[in-house]
């Protein structure tokens, strides 16, 4: 079927009129008016349930959601994304991050060429490493077993990897040589300086993470690993250590640039490749998932590609009415679009997805926040909110205040595990950790409840102070997780990834590249330049030109 700019236009039109109603109306009052919203707004999919009910919106709205859906084309872009079409426009490539969670017996044909026996290779390549790793075989230049590993990445070549090691810590294989990893990313090297402190270089390798290998950020903490490993291991071994020992035993490399691994000094056996049809912030799944597969093993990081798959097979087979990344997204363009709500915090109720905000930060933030659709037209309505977070617990005592008394109407994401702690042996121990989860997933239901009724939430207690009222009404989504394990981590990742890219098509913009980050590289690059050599400030603005100043004036008197 064919989508006429004429019909979005009709279903953009009937939400914009309807919303003039459904934005006047008070949750409280939607609640009490239609029981069962939990039955109406609630999906199951890939071990998780996804409760929509506290969303400002009746069944009518998310009729129009749907019809909007619909025109803007998101069955038929939905089919192009699976199938490798030139989806990523501005770059002309596709972007094929499912394709990495894609078993071994599927097939993906794409240019004349099938995509799974590459991607599985890789995956082996990955095994037999983490293996050499895991049976204490992989050796320093000394011929100490390596018990460390850095990754050296930014952006999509550590949060990705960042996030889930930490939430799926609790899946170490047992009976291993064990591995501790790590991560550095910040160019100004304070993470790196402090395990150039703490570790041992004999037993030390890092991963140079970096799809493009050319990332100031993650080539300027490479150096300094490198010249810290010859410095210690050449000059505190009498005997000496030969430098192609070290850069062969230290260092693996991960990217789609070969030559560029290569000509930084990564031996060939070491270097793990991908293709650049994989977005740096999508790309967990494969190489640059090798952090993960070191921490849990390969059996489980192929449990968290499996529990991916499922949520691409739902979001490729369920109607869209059924669909969790699309009524997610649906929610989130509801809420932009026509409630005018752009902010949009993310709460996880799990100390063990400390770090899934920032990494969805990236995620949505560096995918939509765009502004000129895929025809070279600024667009004349709003993109992707401002989305940040914390862990719930957290945050109840740092920002809720904002959420519950505050100005600004904020979307929230509520995501926790039904169950946790059931699996501990000492039963004492078991006891109250189990009671501890079900004291969180309290408060976060308690807070959503709090967020969406207000005064309403409690009894009556009487006249009170303004201050002390709440007007509630704020809508959010709850998510929860059969339990925590790298299936339903996956499937989770997943939901965000499609949805970013169901809420891209209805913008129509490209989620799939970041052109706004290239012009602060470049004037970073010369900026820096200025700095360094103390010349070139002809035509700098003032500001920039004061505080360059100030630098040097702190250099010059640190020299006195
Ligand atoms: O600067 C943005 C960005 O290009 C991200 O999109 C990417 O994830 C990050 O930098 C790191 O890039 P690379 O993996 O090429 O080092």
């Amino acid at each position: 079927m064919r989508h006429t700019p004429i019909d979005q236009q009709r279903a953009w039109c009937a939400l914009a009129e309807h919303a003039a109603g459904m934005g006047r109306r008070h949750l409280r009052n939607l609640f009490a008016e239609q029981p069962g919203r939990f039955e109406t707004f609630g999906r199951r999919a890939a071990g998780l349930t996804l409760d929509l009910s506290k969303q400002r919106w009746s069944e009518t709205t998310l009729e129009l959601l749907l019809d909007l859906a619909r025109e803007a084309g998101v069955p038929e872009a939905i089919r192009g994304l699976m199938a490798g079409e030139r989806v990523n426009r501005s770059e002309d490539r596709p972007a094929l991050h499912t394709a990495l969670r894609l078993p071994p017996e599927a097939s993906l044909v794409v240019d004349g060429e099938d995509l799974v026996p590459g991607v599985h290779a890789t995956l082996e390549r990955m095994a037999t490493m983490v293996e050499r790793f895991h049976a204490g075989q992989w050796r320093g230049a000394t011929g100490r077993a390596i018990r460390d590993v850095v990754n050296l990445g930014v952006g999509g070549s550590d949060l990705g990897p960042l996030m889930v090691t930490h939430a799926l810590a609790d899946y170490r294989p047992e009976g291993i040589h064990r591995v501790d990893v790590h991560f550095a990313s910040t160019m100004d090297g304070s993470q790196l300086a402090d395990y150039l402190t703490r570790l041992n270089p004999e037993t030390t390798l890092f991963v140079l993470s970096s799809k493009s290998f050319t990332t100031i950020d993650t080539l300027s903490n490479a150096r300094t690993a490198r010249d810290w490993l010859k410095a210690r291991l050449m000059d505190g071994h009498p005997e000496g250590v030969d430098t192609d020992l070290i850069m062969r035993q230290h260092f693996i490399g991960v990217s789609a640039s070969p030559e560029k691994m290569a000509d930084w000094g990564i031996a060939p056996d070491h270097q793990l490749e991908f293709w650049e049809w994989v977005g740096g912030r999508y790309s967990l799944w494969g190489a640059i998932g090798l952090p993960i597969a070191l921490v849990v093993g390969m059996d489980r990081f192929r449990e968290l590609l499996a529990g991916a798959h499922a949520m691409d097979r739902h979001f490729s087979e369920a109607p869209l009415a059924d669909n969790l990344p699309v009524l997610l997204a649906l929610a989130g363009i509801w809420n932009v679009n026509f409630l005018d709500i752009r902010a949009h915090s993310i709460l996880p109720y799990d100390g063990r997805l400390e770090y899934f905000a920032a990494y969805l930060e990236q995620l949505e933030m560096e995918s939509n926040g765009k502004s000129v659709t895929h025809e070279g037209h600024q667009v004349d309505y709003s993109t992707c909110p401002v989305l940040w977070g914390q862990l719930g617990p957290n945050a109840q005592h740092a920002f809720y205040q904002l959420l519950h008394q505050g100005t600004q109407a904020v979307e929230c994401d509520f995501i926790a595990p039904r169950v946790r702690y059931d699996d501990v042996e000492d039963p004492a121990t078991r006891d109250h950790l189990m009671a501890q989860h079900r004291l969180t997933l309290a408060n976060c239901f308690a807070q959503s409840r709090v967020l969406m009724l207000g005064d309403d939430a409690i009894e009556d207690e009487g006249p009170r102070p303004e201050y002390k009222h709440y007007r509630g009404n704020q809508p959010s989504s709850t998510l929860l997780l059969d339990r925590l394990t790298p299936a339903t981590l996956g499937a989770l990742i997943a939901l965000y990834e499609h949805k970013v890219f169901v809420q891209a098509t209805i913008w129509d913009i490209n989620p799939f590249d970041q052109w706004g980050v290239e012009l602060g590289k470049k004037i970073a690059g010369e900026t820096q330049r200025i700095l360094e050599h103390h010349r070139g400030l002809d035509g700098m603005d003032d500001s920039t030109r004061g505080l360059i100043e100030a630098v040097w004036r702190a250099e010059a008197e640190g020299e006195t």
